[in-house]
C-alpha cells in the first residue's frame, strides 16, 4: 500500500503555518507594507478628523470587527491538547485499521468541552462533557467524537434540537439552567423517559469531573469493525484514563465555578507544561456481528443502552498520550472541526439512528461555523495523509489547483488522480444487507427505558448513591413547576423505589409508586450483574 507522508508531529501543519505567520522583523499591513506608527490614526492636524484615506486604521479596525466566528452551537466551551496515539497491536484480529497496528505511532488533537455552556462558561458545571479525538493516520483523519458518559438522552437524531432547546438557557432571559428555573430540561427528561439512563449519569459524579485527566470517554454507538480477511464484528469504544476516574462533589464544583471558571482548562494546560500528560488506554468492547445487532438481549443500535463490561471485557488496545497544549487557541481548539463521518478503512458505522443523524449534522454546521467547504485546508483539519480530492474553489480556498479538468474520468488532464482499490487502500463499504419499510419509528426494543437505569444505580457505592439523591433533590428544586417535579418522580419511582423516596423527601412530596411496563422485556443478562453492597451512607 502507497505510504503518505509520515504521520509524526514534525509533519504538523499547525507548527508550519505558524512559522509563515510573523515573518520579517518590522511591522506591516496584511499586504506586507510596512508602517511607521500604529498608535495614532492619520487626522486632518492633531485634532482630526480621521481621515477615510487611512487604510491602516480601517484595515486594522475592520479586521478586529471580524475576529470572532459563530461558537459551536453545543460544546462551545472547550480546552484541547495535541498528543500521540501508540497502538498495543491487539486489534489487529478485528480491524485492519492501520493506526491499530502494533507499536504504529498517530499524531493526535484532543478537544475536551462541556455541551451546553457558552464559550465563557464555567468549566466545572453539571454537564455532560465532550472527548473528541482527532487521529490524524496515514490512511485519512479518524474522528472519535464521543463524551464521557457511554449513554446519550435520545434515540434518533431527529430529537436533537429538542434536547439542546430543553437544556439550553431560557430563550427570554439567556439565564442558564444552572441557576434558576429547570422546567425545561426537566419537562423534556418526564416526557422523554428514554433520556432516564444518561440523566442518572448526568446526576452521578461523573457529571462534575476532577479534571480531564480523571474521565473515561465513550464513542456511545457501536460501531462496525473489518479485518483484513473482510470479517466483520460489532464494537463500543471506551477511553479508561490512566490517573483513574476521580471526580469533584458538588460543593467544590461550585466554589470552582466562581473562584475559577478555568479549573479544568488550567489543570490540563498547566499539567502539561509541567510534564505531566494526561494518559488514557484506548479499549474495545468486542461483540459478534450477527443479524439482529443484539447482544446478550441488549439492542446494539439502541444508543440509550450500554453493554456492562461483565457481559463483554474493555479490550485495550492502545495508549494516548497528551503532551503538547496548542499554540494558538483560536488557529487550534476553536477551529478543530470533528466529524462523526471522519472513518479510516476497517471502522464503519452501524444504523443506530442517533448516528445516522450525526453523520449529517457535523460537516453541515461546520459549514457555518468555518465559513464555507474549505475549512480541511486549516492547518488543525488538514489530514497528514496526502489530499487529491477532486474538490475545487469556495469560500476562503487557499489551494492553487492545477489541470484543466477536474472531474474523472477524464482525458484532457496528465497527472490523473486515479481511484484506489481495497487492497491499495480504498475506503470500501462493507455491503451490509439493507431492507424494509418507509416508516417514521422505533423498534419495540427501544421501548426499555428504565433497566438500565436501575443497573446503574445498582452499581453505585453508598456515598455515590447519596450524591445522586442530592443532585436530583437540588436540581429538580430548581423548578417551577410541581407537575414536572412529579412526573420526574413517576420516573424515578420506575428506576428504584430507595431513589425515588428519597428524592421526594427532599423535595416535601409524596412518592410516587413504580409501575413496570407490561410490554417490555429487559435483557435477562442484567440481572446476573451484581448490585454494589452497602446501604446508602
Ligand atoms: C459537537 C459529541 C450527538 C450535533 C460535539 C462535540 C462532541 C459531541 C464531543 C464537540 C466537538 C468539538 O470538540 O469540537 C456527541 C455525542 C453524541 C452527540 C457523544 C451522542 C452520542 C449529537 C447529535 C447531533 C450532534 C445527535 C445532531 C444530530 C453536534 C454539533 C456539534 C457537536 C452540531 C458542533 C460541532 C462543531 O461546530 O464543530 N458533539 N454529540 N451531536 N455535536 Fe454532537
Amino acid at each position: 500500500r502507497e505510504q503518505t507522508e509520515p504521520a509524526n508531529s514534525e509533519s504538523d501543519a499547525v507548527l508550519d503555518r505558524s512559522a509563515q505567520a510573523q515573518r520579517g522583523n518590522h511591522l506591516t499591513t496584511a499586504q506586507g507594507v510596512r508602517l511607521p506608527d500604529t498608535d495614532h490614526s492619520l487626522k486632518a492636524g492633531s485634532r482630526g478628523p480621521s481621515l477615510m484615506e487611512d487604510f491602516h486604521l480601517r484595515e486594522k479596525i475592520t479586521h478586529f470587527d471580524h475576529e470572532r466566528i459563530p461558537e459551536r452551537v453545543v460544546h462551545a466551551r472547550g480546552a484541547a491538547a495535541h498528543g500521540t496515539f501508540r497502538a498495543y497491536g491487539t486489534a489487529s484480529s478485528v480491524t485492519k485499521a492501520g493506526f491499530l497496528e502494533k507499536d504504529r505511532e498517530t499524531p493526535v488533537f484532543v478537544r475536551f468541552s462541556t455541551v451546553l455552556g457558552s464559550r465563557g462558561s464555567a468549566d466545572t458545571v453539571r454537564d455532560v462533557r465532550g472527548f473528541a479525538v482527532k487521529f490524524y493516520t496515514a490512511e485519512g483523519n479518524f474522528d472519535l467524537v464521543g463524551n464521557n458518559m457511554p449513554v446519550f438522552f435520545i434515540q434518533d437524531g431527529i430529537k436533537f434540537p429538542d434536547v439542546i432547546h430543553a437544556g439550553k438557557p431560557h430563550p427570554d432571559r439567556e439565564i442558564p439552567q444552572a441557576q434558576t428555573a429547570h422546567d425545561t430540561f426537566w419537562d423534556f427528561v418526564s416526557l422523554h423517559t428514554e433520556a432516564t439512563h444518561h440523566v442518572m449519569w448526568a446526576m452521578s459524579d461523573r457529571g462534575i469531573p476532577r479534571s480531564y485527566r480523571t474521565m473515561e470517554g465513550f464513542g456511545v454507538h457501536t460501531f462496525r469493525l473489518v479485518n483484513a480477511e473482510g470479517e466483520t464484528s460489532l464494537v463500543k469504544f471506551h477511553w479508561k484514563p490512566v490517573a483513574g476516574v476521580h471526580s469533584l462533589v458538588w460543593e467544590e464544583a461550585q466554589i470552582a465555578a466562581g473562584a475559577d471558571p478555568d479549573f479544568h482548562r488550567r489543570d490540563m494546560a498547566d499539567g502539561i507544561d509541567a510534564g505531566a500528560p494526561l494518559e488514557f488506554e484506548l479499549g474495545l468492547q468486542i461483540m459478534p456481528d450477527s443479524e439482529d445487532e443484539t447482544f446478550e438481549g441488549i439492542d446494539l443500535l439502541d444508543p440509550t443502552k450500554l453493554v456492562p463490561e461483565e457481559l463483554a471485557e474493555v479490550q485495550l488496545v492502545g495508549k494516548l498520550t497528551l503532551d503538547r497544549n496548542p499554540t494558538n487557541y483560536f488557529a487550534e481548539t476553536e477551529q478543530v472541526a470533528f466529524h462523526t463521518a471522519n472513518l479510516v478503512p476497517g471502522i464503519e458505522v452501524t444504523d443506530d439512528p442517533l448516528m445516522q443523524a450525526r453523520l449529517f449534522s457535523y460537516l453541515d454546521t461546520q459549514l457555518t461555523r468555518l465559513g464555507g467547504p474549505n475549512f480541511t485546508q486549516l492547518p488543525i483539519n488538514c489530514p497528514h495523509a496526502a489530499v487529491n480530492d477532486n474538490l475545487r474553489d469556495g469560500m476562503h480556498q487557499t489551494l492553487v489547483h492545477h489541470g484543466q479538468a477536474p472531474y474523472l474520468p477524464n482525458s484532457v488532464d496528465d497527472a490523473l488522480p486515479t481511484p484506489a482499490t481495497e487492497s491499495e487502500g480504498a475506503y470500501v463499504h462493507r455491503p451490509i444487507e439493507v431492507t424494509g419499510p418507509k416508516i417514521r419509528a422505533n423498534p419495540v426494543s427501544f421501548d426499555d427505558h428504565f433497566s438500565q437505569a436501575t443497573l446503574f444505580w445498582k452499581s453505585l457505592s453508598g456515598i455515590e448513591k447519596v450524591h445522586v439523591i442530592e443532585a436530583f433533590t437540588f436540581e429538580l428544586g430548581k423548578c417551577f413547576a410541581q407537575t414536572i417535579q412529579e412526573r420526574v418522580l413517576g420516573s424515578l419511582a420506575r428506576v428504584d423505589a430507595e431513589l425515588c423516596a428519597a428524592v421526594a423527601g427532599g423535595l416535601g412530596l409524596p412518592a410516587p409508586e413504580g409501575t413496570a411496563d407490561a410490554d417490555v422485556t429487559p435483557s435477562p443478562a442484567l440481572s446476573q450483574i451484581p448490585a454494589k453492597p452497602g446501604p446508602i451512607a
